[in-house]
């Protein structure tokens, strides 16, 4: 198989002063990507900053004769974020592809949560991604070429006590790149939603640590270059990756019941039938909220 390669890609990765978003980076610089490394530098919780991580991702790129630029600003605001698809921009004169990875934590049970670990969850995860979206379709748009991948977690897609602020804010990215690869696919964007599992140090207090050392963020890189890449045909789609394991992950809703609409519905018939609208045997997804109204239309129109 011929190698996968970045040849004249401009690619921005945000939060990739280290963990995941370093691994990505190197990977893409290492294939022929310039490359914009992006990362505030904060604190696990999202205080601070700190010029040093992106930088030493840069140097690290640089030193292996890679093309790569470092950038500072924070995705939670509108006017920084477009300052990052700036510098991708005027150094290097395009944006190809996207790599929203940024990401902080504030975990706490819902009861002890308070308002600002909500609002600053929700700022760096799903107003980050889609500040820096939003400031990178219009050049994918007018060249006709994009590439955005985003990042979801299963603490969103299947739940995680303490993580009410989080999970919310990783379930709302996989819904903003479903609706967006919808309307991508006149200009050739994709955008698809990555579920890793890796040690970094947003995981080193929860994962074991005999896991550590075989979740590399290396292991998830691989599959995010695909995404990131023009062989990728896909988008809308969601992909879970950790430790060598690869995997789609898919809402799906099954064929449940359909009761007379022309009847009145109780509360007891539905009762009655939980056990059918319960069980996922022959579940399924839906390309879009169209196909799912549909579906929904043509078994209303078979009663
Ligand atoms: P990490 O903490 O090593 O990396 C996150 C990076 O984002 C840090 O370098 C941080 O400085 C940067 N960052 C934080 N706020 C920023 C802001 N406002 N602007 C720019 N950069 C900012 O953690 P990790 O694990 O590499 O996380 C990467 C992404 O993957 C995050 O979105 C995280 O939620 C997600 N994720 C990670 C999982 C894992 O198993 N490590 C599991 C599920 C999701």
């Amino acid at each position: 198989m011929e190698q996968l390669r970045f040849d004249n890609r401009v690619a921005v990765v945000t939060g990739a002063g280290g963990g995941l978003g370093k691994a990505y980076a190197l990977l893409l610089a290492e294939r022929g990507a310039k490359v914009v490394v992006n990362d505030l530098g904060g604190s696990l919780d999202g205080q601070g900053a700190d010029a040093t991580p992106a930088q030493q991702v840069v140097d690290d790129i640089k030193a292996s004769g890679g093309e790569a630029i470092a950038n500072y600003d924070s995705v939670a605001e509108w006017d920084s974020a477009n300052k990052i698809i700036n510098a991708a921009i005027e150094n290097f004169g395009k944006v190809d592809i996207l790599i929203n990875n940024a990401g902080i934590l504030r975990d706490k049970s819902f009861i002890k949560m308070e308002l600002d670990d909500y609002r600053k969850v929700m700022s760096v995860h799903l107003d980050g991604t889609f500040y820096c979206t939003k400031a990178a379709f219009v050049h994918m748009k007018e060249q006709g070429y994009g590439r955005i991948v985003s990042t979801a977690s299963a603490a969103g897609l299947y739940g995680n006590f303490g993580q009410v602020n989080y999970g919310a804010a990783k379930l709302g990215i996989a819904g903003m790149m479903n609706c967006l690869a919808q309307e991508g696919v006149r200009y050739n964007v994709k955008a698809n939603t990555i579920v890793p599992t890796a040690g970094t140090r947003l995981t080193f207090t929860v994962l074991p640590e005999d896991v550590i050392g075989k979740v590399k963020p290396e292991y998830v890189a691989p599959v995010v270059a695909w995404l990131c890449s023009e062989q990728c045909d896909q988008s809308g789609i969601m992909i879970s990756a950790g430790g060598g394991y690869f995997s789609r992950a898919a809402i799906v809703e099954a064929p449940g019941v359909i009761f007379d609409p022309d009847q009145d519905i109780t509360a007891e018939m539905v009762i009655n039938k939980l056990d059918q609208i319960m069980s996922l045997e022959g579940a399924g997804e839906h390309g879009s909220a169209i196909e799912h109204a549909g579906s929904i239309m043509s078994k209303i129109n078979s009663k």
